[in-house]
């Protein structure tokens, strides 16, 4: 991806009218396709930022530079950043207001003077894509949490934006909507748009963004990736910050000596891949076993729980205990990995798919994707994996265990590489196939 810098600020200053001095001296910079999270407690600012970003409030001191211009403060050039830069409020509430899902969605079109076949087109389309043509003739305010988001969020992607500004989107949602509306933003991030999410949420920013700026008491106090922030005491300490759970994992096992490898991880899967087996077990063992004896660990599988992805060779019995359990070394090998099908919803038949499914070659079925969801829904199909599908078919696929995951719209390639990515840091081989890739011929 070519880096090209859409939105950047110079030292901003605001001052609400009521002389409450918001913003200092901060500067930023939204680079095309990138994932920013703006982290700081309530009450530093965040807010204040991102309505001057779209030129809703107008900084005292510093300019915001739209694609390389400063921006001016009247119509036009107004008009043209807020169509490119679209802000989701962090209350859902402030910014629908139309009688219907519908109208709200076409409001901004509209507002475009675009012609009117061409608003209903996108409003339908963005409608289906993210979930809500059967509510599109609903009253918003009768919609739960998620869905209220859901119509905020389709009210900026119709304006087919370049930066997508959220302003804490997953705060006031329940678990499985907060999955969802990130799941969406994810799809869209695929496609190139910028997202800007702030948050108080370390945890998701530290594994979410590629970039993190740190904005307390009004001022930016420190910006960078997820590591170059998080591994940085000094700085954390400054922002009142503690550290993220992946990483807190990760430096206990790393302090006992249990960490194989020195790459921070950032997900479950990254810390899974750091775990160093074990090398001495307790087992029972039979009457007759000496100190020095082999074993064949093949008649003791069921002790050993579940072993996941890892063959045990070359075992010894180094000390056997007065109570008949032995302490036994071993060596263990990567064995028995899953492979993972991905099959392209694009092209998608019911026939193939039940044919794929009652195979019985896969354990577990994922979809990916607010379009891809929506056809498997009705088809009744019921996936096992909904959400964090890439990561989760990695942890299975490390467990010996076959996944398929129904995906389309572009995500096919995203689910390629993520995988090829993880397999290629961490020396795993997990095999990857598509199984009914666009070829650009028309099939059948
Ligand atoms: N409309 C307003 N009038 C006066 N002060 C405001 C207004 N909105 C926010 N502030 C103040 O500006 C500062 C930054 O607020 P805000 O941007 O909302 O921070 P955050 O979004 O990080 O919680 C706070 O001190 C807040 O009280
Ligand atoms: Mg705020």
């Amino acid at each position: 991806m070519e880096k090209m810098t859409i939105l950047e600020t110079t030292d901003l200053k605001y001052t609400y009218p009521d002389g409450t001095l918001a913003i200092e001296d901060v500067s930023i910079s939204i680079e095309k396709g990138k994932k920013i999270a703006l982290v700081g407690p309530n009450g530093s600012g965040k807010s204040t930022l991102f309505l001057l970003l779209n030129g809703t409030l107008k900084p005292q001191e510093g300019e915001i530079i739209f694609h390389g211009k400063p921006l001016l403060y009247e119509k036009a050039s107004l008009r043209d950043v807020r169509k490119s830069v679209g802000i989701v409020f962090q209350n859902s509430d402030d910014q629908i207001f139309a009688p219907t899902v519908y109208q709200d969605v076409a409001f901004g079109p509209i507002n475009l003077e675009m012609p009117e076949e061409e608003v209903a087109a996108k409003v339908n389309e963005t409608l289906e894509y993210v979930g809500l043509l059967e509510l599109k003739d609903k009253p918003p305010h009768h919609l739960s949490g998620g869905q209220k988001k859901k119509v905020a969020i389709a009210g900026v992607v119709v304006m087919e934006p370049e930066v997508i500004i959220l302003d804490e989107p997953l705060t006031s949602l329940d678990p499985v909507g907060a999955d969802e509306i990130l799941d969406l933003l994810n799809e869209l991030n695929q496609f190139e748009k910028a997202i800007v999410i702030s948050t108080h949420d370390i945890d998701f920013a530290y594994s979410w963004a590629d970039y993190i700026y740190l904005l307390v008491n009004r001022k930016i106090i420190g910006s960078g990736t997820p590591e170059e922030i998080f591994r940085d005491p000094g700085m954390l300490k400054d922002a009142g910050l503690r550290i993220p759970m992946v990483l807190e994992i990760y430096y206990e096992i790393q302090k006992r000596n249990m960490a194989s490898v020195n790459r921070v991880p950032k997900t479950v899967p990254e810390i899974v891949d750091t775990l160093k087996p074990p090398s001495l077990i307790w087992l029972d063992v039979p009457e007759g076993v000496k100190e020095g004896d082999k074993l064949d660990l093949g008649l003791y599988a069921e002790q050993l729980g579940e072993i996941c992805s890892e063959g045990v060779v070359d075992t010894r019995v180094l000390h056997i205990h007065e109570s008949g359990q032995a302490i036994v070394a071993v060596k263990r090998i990567r064995a028995g990995i899953g492979r993972v099908l991905i099959y392209d919803t694009d092209n998608y038949k019911l026939k193939e798919i039940k044919g794929l499914l009652a195979s019985g070659d896969f354990d577990v079925v994922g979809a990916m994707g607010k379009k891809t969801k929506l056809i498997v829904e009705s088809d009744n199909l019921k996936p096992d994996l909904t959400v964090g599908v890439i990561d989760k078919s990695i942890l299975t696929a490390l467990c010996g265990k076959n996944v398929l995951i129904f995906t389309g719209g572009g995500m096919v390639d995203h689910a390629v590489r993520r995988i090829s990515d993880y397999c290629k840091k961490s020396g795993v081989r997990i095999n990857v196939d598509v199984f009914n890739r666009e070829t650009g011929e028309a099939q059948d």
